[in-house]
C-alpha cells in the first residue's frame, strides 16, 4: 500500500515544515500551519507528460500583438496592457463584495456578444444567482455558458469540451481535487488547481481569469506561489462605501504595472469612468486651506488627485499621524523634513492626510502635494487657485525630478489649471508650455515662494 506522506504548510505563504509551528519563519504569520498531504512529484510518475514540448527557434514562434483579445471594456483592456493574451492566466483579487464577479461577468458578456463562446465556472453561487446578476448587468448572450462546479477534473474536462474564447473561475479557493485530502481553499488545493488550470490554458491558448479571495491583511489568500504562477495579477481596490472602484495591475508580463482602470458601481453593474480627473476633483473645495492637486501618473495615464491635510494642535501627549490613500511612513518622513528644513514645526500637531475619492497613490510624485497641503493647513493659507504640484521630496529638502512630466502638465492644462509647480530638471527649465505657467523649484524653500 502506498504510504501517504504529510507535512505542515503555512496557509499564508506556503512554507512547509515537518512539524507544526506556531509562528511561520517565512512570513511571520501566527497559527497558520495546517497538516496536508505531500503530493508525489517524482520523475517518471507520468505527471511530466503534460509538460512535454520540444525546443524551437525563437524566430519560428508565431506571436502577433494583434492576437490580443479585446475584453470590450476599454478600462480593462488598458489594465491588461492592451487586451487579453492567448493562453495567459490573470488573477483578480479583491475584498468580498467589491465587484469581482460582476466585472468578470460583464467582460465575458462583451466577448460573448461578439459571437464567441465563453465559460463562467462558479463554485460560489448557484446558476440562478448568476442569472439574476446577469439580468442586472445586461448579460443575456446565449454564448455565455455557466458551469456550477467545484471538481477540478470536471472543470478541466468542460473547458476542453467547450473550448471557449475565455474562462473565468470564480473563485480558485472553491476548486477541489480529490487527489489531495485537504479541504478546498488550503494551500495544497489552491496550488494544485491553479497549476493544472494554468497548464491547460497554456496548452490550449484559452485565456484564463482566476478570482482570488483576499485575506485580512490584503494579500490574495493561499500560497504566494499563486502570484508567481500567473502572468498578471489585478487587484480590485476601493472602499465599498464609495461608488468608485479601481482595478490595478500589480504584476503584468504583457504590459505596464500599476496601470489603473476606474469604474463606477451602478445598479446595472460597473460602468467605465472615462475622465477620472474630473471625478476625483468634482467636490474639491476652492479656496480652502489644506488642499493640493497633484497630477499623478499611475501606469501610463495621468489622473489629477486632490490631497487634503488637516493639522490641528494635539490635545493628548502623543500627536496622531493618520494617512489614508498615501503611505503613512512617507507622511512621517515629510513631516520631519518640513520641521527641520521647511521651518514648519508640526511636532505638537495631530496630522491627518487623505486622498479624496478613496484613491490610493503610490508614486513619489505625490510628495510635493502632501508637503503643500500640510503647509497650507498649518499656515491656514489656501494654495493659489488653479495650481497643481508634483515632485519627490528628498531628505535634505531637495525636490527631485519625476518621470513623465509632460504627460502630467498636459493633463493639468486639459483640466483648466493655470500654474504648475514642478521639480527643476534639465527639461523643465527649457520651455514654457502653452498657457500653463511653469514654476520649477529645486528646494523646499523655493516651494513656499510659489505656493501661496
Ligand atoms: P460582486 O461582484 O458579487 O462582488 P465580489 O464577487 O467581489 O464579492 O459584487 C457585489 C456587490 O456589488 C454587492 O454589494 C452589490 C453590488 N452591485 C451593484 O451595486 N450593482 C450591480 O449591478 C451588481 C451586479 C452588484
Ligand atoms: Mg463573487
Amino acid at each position: 500500500m502506498k504510504k501517504i506522506r504529510c507535512a505542515f504548510f503555512c496557509q499564508n505563504c506556503g512554507h512547509s515544515s515537518p512539524k507544526w509551528l506556531g509562528k511561520c519563519p517565512s512570513c511571520n504569520g501566527w497559527n497558520t500551519f495546517v497538516e496536508e498531504e505531500i503530493r508525489d512529484t517524482q520523475p517518471g510518475t507520468g505527471r511530466d507528460a503534460a509538460y512535454d514540448s520540444t525546443p524551437q527557434p525563437l524566430d519560428a514562434i508565431e506571436a502577433e500583438d494583434s492576437e490580443r483579445l479585446s475584453t470590450g471594456i476599454a478600462e480593462m483592456d488598458r489594465v491588461l496592457g492592451g487586451g487579453l493574451v492567448a493562453g495567459s492566466a490573470v488573477l483578480v483579487g479583491g475584498d468580498p463584495g467589491i465587484g469581482k464577479s460582476t466585472l468578470l461577468l460583464q467582460v465575458l458578456e462583451k466577448i460573448a456578444a461578439r459571437g464567441s463562446r465563453v465559460l463562467y465556472v462558479t463554485g460560489e453561487e448557484s446558476a440562478r444567482q448568476i442569472r439574476l446578476r446577469g439580468k442586472r448587468v445586461g448579460a443575456v448572450s446565449a454564448n455565455l455558458l455557466v458551469l456550477v462546479e467545484i471538481g477540478l477534473d470536471n472543470i478541466l474536462r468542460h473547458i476542453q469540451e467547450v473550448h471557449p474564447a475565455a474562462v473565468v473561475v470564480d473563485s480558485i479557493q472553491t476548486v477541489y481535487s480529490p487527489v489531495l485530502s485537504s479541504a478546498p481553499g488550503s494551500v495544497g488545493q489552491v496550488r494544485e488547481a491553479s497549476e493544472r488550470l494554468i497548464l491547460l490554458s497554456k496548452k490550449t491558448g484559452i485565456p484564463l481569469f482566476l478570482i482570488g479571495h483576499v485575506t485580512k491583511d490584503g494579500s490574495i489568500a493561499g500560497p504566494r506561489v499563486l502570484e508567481h504562477m500567473v502572468d498578471t495579477v489585478l487587484y480590485f481596490e476601493g472602499d465599498s462605501n464609495y461608488a468608485y472602484r479601481i482595478i490595478r495591475s500589480i504584476k503584468n508580463r504583457f504590459g505596464p504595472t500599476n496601470e489603473i482602470g476606474v469604474f463606477e458601481m451602478r445598479d446595472n453593474g460597473l460602468a467605465e469612468v472615462d475622465n477620472p480627473s474630473e471625478v476625483f476633483l468634482a467636490e474639491r473645495p476652492v479656496g480652502a486651506a489644506g488642499s493640493a492637486v497633484v497630477p499623478s501618473v499611475e501606469g501610463t495615464r495621468p489622473i489629477l488627485v486632490e490631497i487634503q491635510a488637516l493639522v490641528s494642535p494635539t490635545s493628548f501627549g502623543m500627536p496622531r499621524r493618520t494617512a489614508i490613500g498615501v503611505d503613512q511612513n512617507r507622511v512621517s518622513l515629510l513631516v520631519a523634513v518640513l520641521d527641520k528644513i521647511g521651518g514648519i514645526h508640526l511636532g505638537n500637531s495631530d496630522i491627518f492626510v487623505n486622498v479624496t475619492g478613496g484613491l490610493r497613490v503610490v508614486e513619489p510624485a505625490v510628495d510635493l502635494g502632501i508637503v503643500s497641503a500640510l503647509a497650507s493647513s498649518f499656515l491656514d493659507r489656501p494654495v493659489e487657485a488653479g495650481t497643481v504640484v508634483f515632485g519627490e521630496v528628498g531628505l535634505t529638502g531637495e525636490i527631485r525630478g519625476i518621470a513623465q512630466a509632460d504627460v502630467r502638465i498636459r493633463e493639468a492644462a486639459r483640466m483648466g489649471f493655470k500654474r504648475c509647480i514642478l521639480p527643476k530638471t534639465r527639461e523643465t527649465r527649457k520651455r514654457p508650455r502653452g498657457d500653463l505657467e511653469i514654476h520649477p523649484v529645486g528646494h523646499l524653500r523655493e516651494l513656499f515662494e510659489h505656493l501661496f
